[in-house]
């Protein structure tokens, strides 16, 4: 009797688990099917006969389920949904759930190349549209996506979360991230399968996307990426503030969140504006990591970053050099051993102004943005033309977005400054953020830019920003609306560096937030490179670069000799001419042997800057995993390129294989600026053609640690 109590109960027990666990969400039926397109990707979409709109997931392999609510292209939290939500919004009479239905869709072809699309979905139970925008780029598998929403509610709605992307994906899903820090930005790469849960990267900084993880990832399908053969997915939020990117492995598939980080972001916004969510740009690729960054640097060349189609000049910056110590006559000392070696351009850096409070170090002045007298008696207009006399052009280095508390600045507009209420101010380097949701701010950050822009002569400013936000307060916003800090000031500074990129369309414009912070496509379209990392020993910028290389073009990446690690010469600037070339050292100081190196370097950097720049990049030995690295370039015409190898570690010497050579065509071989001490590689002079070259290597010339070799391949 006992036992079949107890059988009883357990049948019971196993019957009603059951069916819970078997309540998977049923499938719906398909009402119409659609996709957006590129060359070889394509994002089916379907709307289902409940009006929703849905997506089958993206996979290495086929994928045709039938859709199911879990499967929503961008599911809204409440009603029903359970996951991580791509949209969350407090209706005006506060209704914390959203259930948004197919309305329209329209494409048009922008050129031959890209297509418009924009997909209309609206809340049948309020006047709240979401508008899902799509730019693709059909040759380089690029789609650029974003989210426009409004409403017509009788109040504010409030936005809670508003994702710029919320891609689906079926199979096994690997991600790599890129870990880091201040000096060390980009040089941890991390591969993980995504297993069930959900794994966030993200950042909290405010004014900068990254320090500690860069806002870009690769995602790969059906198994970890390499080079030539996986299907990967690039992912970038084109966003300088707090991001965030998800991804959700919620059993049947894995959603990919992608958005500006909610936390403590929440917007109020009223009837009739528009909310425009940053850019998420993806890149597809079914042949590897290699291909996929040629695709990414094609589109980054066109749209990414500014003058994408003219190679960088040679800069020489005194940062390094000088430091805070320097006046007129040290600065133009300079320019005539610049001019000699063959740099362009000179970058005067920090410690040019400020008078009551001078910047003689990093304690004073940001803020006072006028040329210390005692140091530039005549300012900053003879400093330019005696560079521009000596052919040189000239540069100079600001911080329009920050203050000193030991400024005048300061001491006249303390509520400038972002900050706490009954919070004791929490310093970085000295120096606490301008608030730029405030107009007079505004206005004040665009009159220094523009009074120093418009020195005569000026044709290159680097812009930094040395600190991030630890205490998001405005005194401007009033105190219900401080969670807009985040958003606004992203947006005001956008608005900022879009004036100067137009108003200023001759200046050349680095940007640089304390090393690596500001990675990322948001700003970079305003500008025409940036600072990877104030690292710049070069044997960590062959790995930093490297995976900085997956996302951006070389061209974008400026890379400087220093001293740094203490590395050798020649293998410092072999490193550096792979990417956008500068230095920053005290040429008086070199030896003479060091001058012709640098002076060997900068001949050959010109001679090849063409086919790195404008070329298409092969990764070819990755320096995390061996005792070198190695890369070539092939110029758009096939007709010439360039391998580079870089040894981390001592082993034994064996060919590079180039890719990407004219199988037929013959290249001659040509070791550039080869290392003094070094024998002659095996095969100077000689011409081979694509094909042998590509299945029996070129040989490069280093064979112990920190040695390098450029070799050039020319028709
Ligand atoms: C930080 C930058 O990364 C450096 O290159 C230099 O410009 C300093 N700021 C100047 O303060």
């Amino acid at each position: 009797m006992k036992f079949l109590l107890t059988l009883s109960v357990t049948l019971l027990l196993i019957a009603g688990f059951q069916d819970y666990s078997t309540a998977e969400p049923a499938p719906v039926p398909v009402r119409e099917t659609f996709a957006i397109k590129t060359k070889s990707l394509t994002i089916t979409l379907q709307v289902g006969t409940d009006g929703r709109l849905y997506q089958q997931p993206i996979s290495a392999g086929p994928s045709g389920s039938k859709p199911a609510r879990d499967d929503e292209f961008y599911p809204q939290a409440g009603d029903g949904y359970v996951w991580e939500p791509a949209l969350q919004v407090t209706h005006a009479d506060g209704n914390t759930s959203t259930a948004l239905v197919f309305d329209s869709l329209t494409q048009s072809n922008e050129t031959a190349d890209i297509t418009a699309t924009r997909i209309r979905l609206h809340d049948p139970a309020y006047p709240f549209d979401v508008t899902l925008c799509f730019n693709t780029h059909h040759d380089e598998d690029v789609v650029e996506q974003w989210i426009e929403l409004n409403h017509a509610e009788k109040g504010a709605v409030t936005l809670q979360r508003v994702e710029s992307s919320s891609l689906l994906l079926g199979g096994d899903v690997y991600l790599t991230h890129f870990f880091g820090d201040w000096a060390k930005e980009m040089l941890s790469p991390i591969t993980e399968k995504i297993t069930p849960g959900t794994k966030v990267l993200d950042s909290k900084l405010g004014v900068r996307a990254s320090q500690f993880r860069n806002p870009s990832f690769i995602l790969s399908l059906g198994g970890a990426a390499n080079e030539t053969n996986a299907v990967v997915l690039a992912g970038s939020l084109a966003w300088s503030g707090s991001f965030q990117c998800e991804f959700d492995n919620y059993g049947q598939g894995v959603r990919a969140l992608t958005g500006i980080n909610p936390f403590e972001s929440a917007i109020s916004l009223p009837a009739g504006k528009i909310f425009v969510t940053p850019t998420m740009l993806w890149v597809w690729s079914t042949n590897g990591l290699g291909d996929m960054s040629r695709k990414f640097h094609r589109w980054a060349r066109e749209f990414g970053l500014r003058d994408g189609h003219t190679p960088r000049q040679v800069l020489l910056n005194n940062w390094e050099a000088t430091g805070f110590d320097f006046d007129f006559k040290r600065i133009v000392s300079l320019y005539d051993p610049a001019k000699k070696i063959g740099t362009e351009l000179f970058l005067l850096d920090d410690g040019w102004f400020g008078n009551k409070y001078p910047r003689v170090d990093d304690h004073a002045g940001l803020g006072d943005w006028q040329p210390n007298r005692q140091r530039l008696p005549d300012g900053l207009a003879p400093l330019a033309s005696e560079a521009v006399k000596r052919g040189l052009r000239f540069g100079i280095w600001m911080e329009p977005e920050m203050v000193n508390p030991r400024s005048e600045l300061f001491d006249a507009h303390p509520d400038w400054a972002i900050r706490q209420p009954k919070r004791e101010l929490e310093l970085q380097r000295n120096q606490l953020v301008l608030d730029l949701t405030r107009p007079a701010v505004q206005k004040f950050e665009w009159n220094v830019i523009q009074n120093i822009l418009s020195v005569p002569n000026i044709t290159y400013a680097k812009w930094d920003c040395n600190r991030y936000l630890t205490q998001p307060g405005s005194p401007y916003l009033a105190p219900s609306r401080q969670s807009e800090l985040w958003v606004d000031y992203v947006n005001a500074l956008y608005a900022l560096m879009d004036k100067t990129a137009k108003a200023f369309p001759n200046t050349e414009l680095m940007l640089c937030s304390g090393g690596g912070g500001r990675a990322d496509y948001g700003a970079l379209k305003y500008f025409h490179e940036f600072w990877p990392s104030d690292n710049t020993d070069p044997t960590l910028r062959v790995p930093m670069q490297w995976d900085y290389s997956y996302f951006f073009p070389v061209m974008a990446l400026a890379s400087h000799v220093t001293h740094w690690g203490n590395r050798p010469m020649h293998f410092a600037c072999a490193v550096a001419m792979s990417a956008r070339f500068g230095m920053d050292l005290d040429l008086t100081k070199l030896s003479a042997q060091d001058k012709a190196i640098c002076a060997g370097a900068i001949n050959a950097y010109k001679q090849i800057r063409d086919v790195t720049q404008l070329g298409e990049l092969y990764r070819l030995e990755d320096p995390h995993e061996n005792f070198r690295g190695a890369l070539n370039f092939v110029s758009p015409d096939r007709h010439r390129a360039v391998v580079f190898a870089f040894q981390l570690k001592d082993g034994a010497n064996r060919p590079a294989f180039p890719q990407g050579l004219d199988p037929d065509q013959h290249y001659t071989v040509h070791e550039l600026n080869p290392a003094p001490s070094r024998e002659t590689i095996p095969q100077e002079g000689k011409t081979f053609t694509g094909e042998e070259l590509m299945r029996e290597g070129v040989m490069p010339s280093c064979s112990k640690a920190v040695e390098a070799s450029v070799v050039e391949l020319t028709e």
